[in-house]
């Protein structure tokens, strides 16, 4: 269970406050009357998931494990990040574990394709090629690239080694799916992209990435009791909306995720993309940003602690790191390091947290949320799920928006097509 401490957000106003229209609010949601109610299918997804496509994931990767030196995962926005997230998180960036996890259909960079094409030219290769929609260009691109290059390489039997996850029924890639033979999973219709790494779309990935997804499943049905209360007292990821809503009332329009584990960096951007998708619109929202520190304690550090007050923190505590150091003595100490000595990096690290929490609450007068999660496993990255998408909802519903849409993204995609002279 992810815990919440707001006695460094110094808020002005009192959370218990909001306890009925938080009511009021979940009701909505639990009742599926709420703006965009055709999207929530993920407050019961962990009871409701269909258990043979389970297996059958479980089984498709295994033999993915068996008969490939690269997996490569074709999709953008919802339909990888959230893998990526927690293939990073739970695996670490230097994992040594086979296949390797490689992202395409997530950039038109010429540089970027060709460069992974050259990679992956003499390698074992099965693409997971992913869209809810089934026409997302930058997805649909990279996908014809990858779909000769396996034609070539493996004649008839590529078929059998490209996996596509969409839409049960509708869409090119569907069609296109059915027609050429591919095994496909279902992105389910009541859950959106940046919902649905607890689908097909994040638990192929994360499974090839040989990580236990019912143990991830196991976190997100926990957070669906740990989270359900709409009891602020006993509902940490709504007291979370609640403070993000009282903070923006004080004019703070920015918020920064705060991690000091850079396996957590992916997190950071499933972060950003759940907040920012979903709360900014209407010309309304919180402006969703992000730094690893202490890394970036050596950038942007230096605005948090004197630029312009705009920014309130939301720092995501690791309690167990996946591996600890025991920091070396030496002899000679010509470094002069030797007063840690003996001592526990990790420990180091959360020295570092709270050097920088008294920092910039005390001395720069930046409000300071913190979350705590247990480790960064299977199971935790599950329940942080939960905790975030409960979190986001009542958060962007407080606002009177739907948080579940997002009109703006179509609007760059219009003028692209027109300079891209599509019909
Ligand atoms: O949250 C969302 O819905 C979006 O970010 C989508 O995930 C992203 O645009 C990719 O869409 P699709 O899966 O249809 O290719």
């Amino acid at each position: 269970m992810i815990q919440l401490d707001l006695n460094h957000a110094h808020l002005k106003e009192n959370v218990k406050d909001y306890q009925e229209q938080v009511v009021s609010i979940d009701k909505q949601l639990v009742s599926k009357t709420c703006l965009g109610n055709d999207f929530i299918g993920w407050m019961t997804w962990a009871n409701d998931y269909d258990r043979e496509e389970f297996a059958r994931i479980k089984e498709c990767a295994k033999k993915i494990r068996e008969n490939s030196e690269v997996f490569v995962v074709c999709g953008i926005g919802g339909s990888y990040l959230g893998a990526r997230a927690a293939i990073e998180m739970i695996n670490g960036l230097y994992a040594d574990k086979k296949p390797e996890i490689i992202y395409m259909g997530n950039t038109f960079s010429s540089s970027y394709i060709a460069q992974v094409m050259d990679y992956i030219k003499d390698k074992e290769v099965v693409v997971n090629v992913i869209s809810k929609s089934g026409t997302t260009t930058e997805t649909a691109l990279a996908f014809r690239i990858l779909k000769q290059f396996m034609e070539e390489k493996y004649g008839d039997e590529a078929k059998n080694r490209i996996i596509a996850t969409t839409d049960k029924a509708r869409g090119t890639l569907k069609t296109l799916a059915t027609k050429e033979g591919y095994e496909t999973f279902v992105i389910p219709d009541d859950i959106g992209g940046r919902f649905s790494v607890i689908t097909p779309v994040g638990l192929l990935p994360i499974a090839v990435a040989g990580i236990d997804i019912d143990e991830l499943m196991k976190g997100l049905h926990d957070g669906m009791g740990e989270y359900g209360d709409p009891d602020l007292d006993k509902n940490p990821a709504y007291r979370y909306a609640v403070a993000r809503r009282i903070l923006q009332n004080e004019g703070y329009d920015v918020e920064l995720f705060v991690n000091y584990e850079p396996q957590m960096q992916m997190v950071a951007e499933w972060w950003k993309q759940l907040f920012g998708e979903s709360e900014g619109k209407d010309g309304k929202g919180i402006l969703p940003d992000s730094v690893c520190f202490s890394t970036d304690l050596h950038s942007l550090g230096q605005f948090v602690q004197e630029g312009k007050k705009v920014l309130f923190e939301t720092n995501l505590y690791v309690d167990k790191p996946m591996i600890d150091v025991t920091f070396p003595n030496d002899e000679a100490n010509e470094d002069g390091m030797n007063y840690l000595a003996g001592k526990s990096v990790d420990w180091a690290n959360k020295m570092a947290a709270q050097g920088t929490l008294m920092a910039h609450e005390e001395t720069g007068g930046v409000p300071n949320i913190l979350l705590t999660m247990p480790d960064m496993s299977a199971y935790s990255f599950g329940n942080m799920c939960m905790f975030f998408f409960k979190a986001i909802a009542m958060t962007t519903l407080m606002n009177d928006s739907n948080p579940f849409n997002q009109p703006g993204v179509e609007v760059y995609k219009k003028n692209m097509f027109k300079l891209l002279g599509k019909e």
